[in-house]
């Protein structure tokens, strides 16, 4: 019996010893399941007891429990005083909290302008009733520039310097209007679509001139639309984001697709009596429209007879530069912190 006084003795000391050196909880809880659990050591002990004689049994049995008792006691003694000291490190942590000290400033990111004001045109329109089309930005000859009244060696191809693939037939879009012959094909009528998107023009670039700016086109396919239905959507439209009373100016215009065609400008929005932005002129030229060319209807298959419509295409890069008063149009795509920053 030797044997089992000898490993009480090494349990007191190795279980003394695993509880001192356990600094947090998930230590502690380790202890625990080592040494005192169903599974544990003292459990194995306890079970040596039944092979043992009555006589034994008398010396054993008491010691084994007095060790049972006191292992406990010593745990939960021990875990006190870990809770304990824990407090007290967290006490002091907060006594000492510095409510002076200055944070590092955390960068935040801002939504670029265009996306800005895609946003809020959309919402526009979206308010009277508009869907948001989308179409390739890789165009096929067909879309772009065919099925809108536009056929191959026309003069009227000069008016959009194109990129061209190497693959025939395929260009970047000049303009969005050829989401309108998308929507056309897609959607049924009657139709209310505005497209906002990326074009791409071969021309040099300077402050008002990219090789890349966005649009934003419109359409509207019903029974009886006639010019005044376009005019007071472009007015609506143009009162709602510039959030003041402007006048329009009519001019007429030529574009392949529509019938009659205009171009509308505005009163500027920035002065009374002319400044740099409206050129001294107190006018501002903002979009190309029409009524929808019977060509382009019948292209899309639509019956010309019963269905008319109205187009525009707004530049809503100009828009952006207008509204936050962006005066070189390579800053939108130059990536300068400083700049982008600014709209946040
Ligand atoms: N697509 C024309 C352009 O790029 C603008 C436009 C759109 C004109 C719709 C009339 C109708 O200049």
């Amino acid at each position: 019996m030797k044997s089992l006084q000898a490993a009480l003795n090494e349990f007191k000391s190795t279980f003394s010893t695993a509880l001192q050196s356990a600094s947090d909880e998930q230590a502690l809880e380790h202890v625990r399941t080592t040494f005192l659990s169903r599974k544990g050591h003292l459990s194995a002990l306890m079970e040596q007891l039944k092979n043992l004689s009555i006589e034994e049994k008398r010396t054993f049995g008491p010691l084994l429990n007095e060790l049972k008792q006191w292992s406990e006691e010593t745990f939960t003694i021990h875990k006190e005083q870990l809770i304990k000291s824990q407090q007290n490190a967290e006490l002091a942590k907060q006594q000492h909290f510095d409510v002076t000290a200055t944070m590092p400033g955390t960068l935040r990111g801002s939504l670029h302008p265009l996306t800005h004001i895609k946003q809020q045109v959309e919402n526009i329109f979206i308010s009277m009733g508009y869907q948001i089309a989308d179409g390739p930005e890789v165009e096929t000859d067909y879309y772009n520039f065919e099925s809108l009244n536009i056929p191959a060696d026309h003069p009227a191809r000069d008016m959009w310097d194109t990129f061209w693939l190497d693959i025939p037939s395929l260009l970047l879009r000049t303009h969005t209007s050829p989401v309108q012959v998308h929507a056309m094909e897609k959607k049924q009528l009657p139709l209310a679509v505005i497209a906002p998107g990326r074009c791409y023009r071969h021309e040099a670039t300077d402050a008002t001139h990219d090789f890349l700016f966005m649009q934003l086109e419109g359409l509207v396919i019903d029974t009886n639309i006639s010019m005044s239905n376009l005019l007071a959507t472009c007015k609506a439209f143009l009162q709602a984001i510039f959030k003041k009373d402007l006048k329009m100016r009519v001019r007429p215009s030529y574009f392949p697709f529509t019938e009659p065609s205009i171009e509308i400008d505005i009163t500027c929005p920035f002065c009374t009596s002319g400044c740099s932005v409206c050129k001294f002129s107190r006018w501002i030229e903002i979009c190309g429209a029409g009524l929808v060319h019977p060509r382009v209807l019948q292209a899309a298959g639509i019956d010309t007879e019963k269905y008319s419509g109205f187009a525009f295409g707004f530049g809503l890069t100009r828009l952006a530069m207008l509204t936050y008063s962006i005066n070189d149009i390579r800053l939108l795509h130059s990536g300068k912190i400083e700049f982008l920053e600014q709209f946040s």
